[in-house]
């Protein structure tokens, strides 16, 4: 059963999507050429601190990083470490914390200085392909309508969803009920419900769907080592239209001098 939000719950959580839209920005803002992914890392530590939060993937299931830096044909849950970004690189970047209790969880991927036509257009529909989803969101449709409209808008560019990695529900825990695939299934799929909050997640390939692990376990790569891209909201489902959570301040209130 999925988990909903009342709105108690809701005032509780609505900082924490804040706040890991806004470390999120402040490491796309930070991303340049030579900087290694571990420093890219460290300074998305940084940040989460200074607002106040815990990082929401550290320590989940061993996982050794605060963030996921995924870079070119890595995939997801990329591990930093030693390399260093390049010019043309681009990189997805995957930010949840904890914060009042409650998680939020959103990606995008940016660009290293610049990249190819090509890879811009992937990182362009793949956030288009996010908000075709999110617009779905909305009590009465079902998760398959998300996946749905993800499907289609990433296909008729002729590039691939990922299967192996879903969207989710979230909330207190990480991966609440229910999945969110991008891409239809053949089975029944449940009903969305004011209430609910999802992490919706499109993982979009270049080339073949095809995915792997390197052998630190956790990085997931492309089979045919082409580009990947990935974005990810946080949305709060409505009778109307959806609320996206991981949207960031302007300004953190945090920063703003006391008059
Ligand atoms: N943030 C990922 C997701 O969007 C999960 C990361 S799990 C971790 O669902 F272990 F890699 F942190
Ligand atoms: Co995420
Ligand atoms: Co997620």
């Amino acid at each position: 059963m999925s988990v909903l939000k009342s709105a108690k719950d809701l005032e509780a959580m609505r900082p924490a999507c804040v706040m890991a839209a806004t470390v999120l920005a402040d490491m796309a803002a930070f991303v340049s050429p030579g900087l290694t992914t571990r420093e890219l890392d460290d300074f998305a530590a940084t940040r989460i601190k200074a607002y106040g939060g815990k990082s929401a993937f550290l320590g989940y299931r061993k996982y050794p990083c605060h963030t996921c830096i995924s870079v070119n044909e890595q995939v997801v849950h990329g591990l930093a470490g030693n390399r260093r970004l390049e010019f043309g690189d681009i990189v997805s970047l995957d930010v949840g914390v904890v914060f009042n209790g409650f998680i939020g969880d959103t990606a995008r991927t940016v660009a290293v200085g610049g990249c190819s036509v090509e890879g811009q257009r992937l990182m362009d529909v793949t956030e288009k392909a996010l908000h075709e989803g999110i617009a779905k969101a909305v009590a009465g449709n079902r998760v398959m309508d998300i996946s749905r409209a993800v499907q289609n808008y990433v296909e008729s560019y002729g590039f691939s969803v990922v299967r192996e990695f879903v969207g989710h529900g979230v909330g207190r825990s990480m991966h609440e009920e229910p999945q969110i695939p991008n891409y239809v299934e053949r089975k029944s799929s449940p009903k969305l419900v004011l209430g609910m909050t999802l992490a919706i997640e499109p993982m979009v390939n270049f080339g073949e769907s095809g995915v792997e692990f390197l052998n630190d376990g956790w990085t997931v790569v492309t089979k045919d080592g082409q580009l990947s891209a990935h974005f990810e909201h946080t949305v709060l489902v409505t009778k109307s239209e959806p609320e996206i959570l991981t949207w960031p301040e302007k300004t953190p209130s945090k920063l703003l001098a006391k008059s």
